[in-house]
Parts: structure tokens; C-alpha cells; sequence
């Protein structure tokens, strides 16, 4: 069993990054700069945000964080985002996500200049990564084809079997695994809340991307022998061991599941820093102007 270092990868891509930085610096060319915005005072997304402006500091980039007290009309939110799009000077525009209630979150990304949307949540980009046309993939697939590619582990005809169908990351992770790429080609079944007889798919996977957001869903019976697991899910629950009386846990029984495998990500430690590290990787492609002109 191998243990797929997601913390130790992403460590290495942000040196990468910080080493593009300089060498954009040297040149004199434009340093990439993220702008994130904040509606309210959501505890997590408080957390989650800060951790972006942290990243963009370690890596050389510039980040603005532009924050809105909750009662912000949509109207406004929307003007704000167009001030964003048309900044010349800003190459990618994350708005945290939820948004409160009274706002619509589909307005509010359909707002963003798809050029500058490097977290990939609009449609223009959902609809381009679903046909092979160069997109921003949201921050968890990215992660996720990151650390396959890293690992060298084998997509091409295997079944593999994703849990959870969100737009964020079930449907875009079935697309890029079925797509004909390096890292596709793979047979995909999406499972959901409705799917009969889960165990028995899983049974037959030879890679399994976890996504439901149920900790400790897979279980030893439920994964063939030298099967990849790939666990997306983070749930925070109370535990007498820890100082903080909370520990972080997965979708997946790790100690029953691990010894069967032939790859697994932990959890903390797998995707989560990934998924940190995408959102800098987009931030690049945009200030260097990759995927659109
Ligand atoms: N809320 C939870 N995850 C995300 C994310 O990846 N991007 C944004 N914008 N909001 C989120």
C-alpha cells in the first residue's frame, strides 16, 4: 500500500510556483494577483478565504480580499463583480461560496468573467471542461488529476467509480476520468444518493473517488484488492482523543481500507492541500493567459 502524500505534493507545487514567481519578477512581467470575495461572517468560509490571501503570500502572488456585510443587495454584489472583471490588473476573482440566502448563487458566478474564474464554477467553463476545450477545472478534480499524474497511477480501462454527483466535484471528476487524456480513458459509473446495490459497484472498482461527504461510508467489504481510494471527504467530528475534542475524518474507514490498497489518500494530508494548491495553479494559467487569450 502506498499512501498518496497529498501535503508533500502540494508543498512541492507551490516552490514550483514560488520559483515561476520569481522568474516572472525577474523578467518584469505581471505578477499574478487573486481577488477574493467575502459576503458575511460565515465562520468556515472565514477560515477558507483566509487560507487563500495565506497561499497567494507564500507563493509571490498579489491577493486583494474585498469583503461585503451580509445585508449587500445582489445588485450591488453584481456591480462588484463587474469592477473586478474590468480591473485589468487582476487575473483571478473567487466569490467564497455560500452566498447569503436573499443573493443567487448561479447570478453571482454567471456574473464573473469566465477568463477570470479560476475556481471553474461557471458555466462557460463547466461546459468547455465537458467537451476537452481548455478550461479552469475547480479547485478538488484539479487536485485529484494532480496527484493521479503524480503517482503515475494507471486510468486507461480501469473501473473506476465515483460517489457523489456535485457540480463541484462529482460531475467534473466522472467527465475528466472518462475524457481521452493521460489521466482518462478510465470507465466511469457515477453513484448517488439513489444508486442500488453501491457495495457491488464499488466491489468492482479498480479506482474509487469518494465524494458523498458521509464519514466512514467505504468500509474493508465494500473495496477489491489493490484498488486506488481516493478520499474527498472532510467531516469534522467529536472525539475524546484530540486536545480540541474534534478530529477530521473521511469518507473512508482509513485502518480497514488501507491495507487492501494499492494507492490511498489520508484525511487531513490527501486532497485537501490539493485542492489549496489548484487554486494557485489557476490563478497562473490565468496570468499568463493559458486558457483564454
Ligand atoms: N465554498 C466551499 N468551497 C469553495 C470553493 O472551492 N470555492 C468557493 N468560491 N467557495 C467555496
Amino acid at each position: 500500500m502506498q499512501l498518496i502524500d497529498g501535503k508533500a505534493i502540494s508543498d512541492q507545487i507551490k516552490v514550483e510556483i514560488a520559483r515561476e514567481v520569481e522568474q516572472i519578477k525577474k523578467n518584469g512581467g505581471k505578477i499574478p494577483h487573486l481577488a477574493a470575495i467575502l459576503v458575511g461572517n460565515d465562520g468556515p468560509s472565514e477560515t477558507y478565504v483566509a487560507h487563500k490571501v495565506k497561499d497567494c503570500e507564500e507563493v509571490g502572488f498579489v491577493s486583494t480580499l474585498l469583503r461585503f456585510d451580509a445585508s449587500i443587495s445582489e445588485e450591488t454584489l453584481i456591480n462588484e463583480i463587474k469592477k473586478v472583471n474590468a480591473n485589468s490588473d487582476i487575473d483571478g476573482l473567487i466569490v467564497q461560496l455560500p452566498v447569503p440566502k436573499h443573493i443567487s448563487e448561479a447570478k453571482i458566478i454567471e456574473t464573473i468573467d469566465p477568463a477570470k474564474d479560476v475556481d471553474g464554477f461557471h458555466p462557460i467553463n463547466m461546459g468547455r471542461m465537458l467537451i476537452g476545450l481548455p478550461s479552469y477545472i475547480s479547485a478538488t478534480p484539479a487536485g485529484i488529476v494532480e496527484l493521479i499524474r503524480r503517482y503515475k497511477i494507471q486510468t486507461s480501462g480501469k473501473n473506476c467509480v465515483v460517489i457523489g454527483r456535485s457540480n463541484i466535484v462529482g460531475k467534473p471528476i466522472s467527465n475528466l476520468l472518462a475524457q481521452k487524456s493521460d489521466f482518462g480513458n478510465a470507465t466511469v459509473t457515477m453513484c448517488h444518493s439513489r444508486t442500488k446495490n453501491i457495495e457491488e459497484i464499488c466491489r468492482n472498482a479498480d479506482i474509487i473517488i469518494a465524494a458523498l461527504g458521509k464519514p466512514e461510508f467505504i468500509t474493508a467489504s465494500m473495496v477489491k484488492d489493490g484498488a486506488v481510494v481516493i478520499d474527498v471527504g472532510i467531516t469534522r467530528i467529536k472525539s475524546e482523543k484530540t486536545k480540541s475534542g474534534f478530529k477530521l475524518v473521511g469518507d473512508v474507514k482509513f485502518d480497514e481500507v488501507a491495507p487492501k490498497c494499492s494507492f490511498i489518500t489520508p484525511v487531513p494530508g490527501g486532497v485537501g492541500p490539493m485542492t489549496r494548491v489548484s487554486l494557485l495553479q489557476n490563478t497562473l494559467l490565468s496570468a499568463k493567459k493559458i486558457i483564454y487569450q
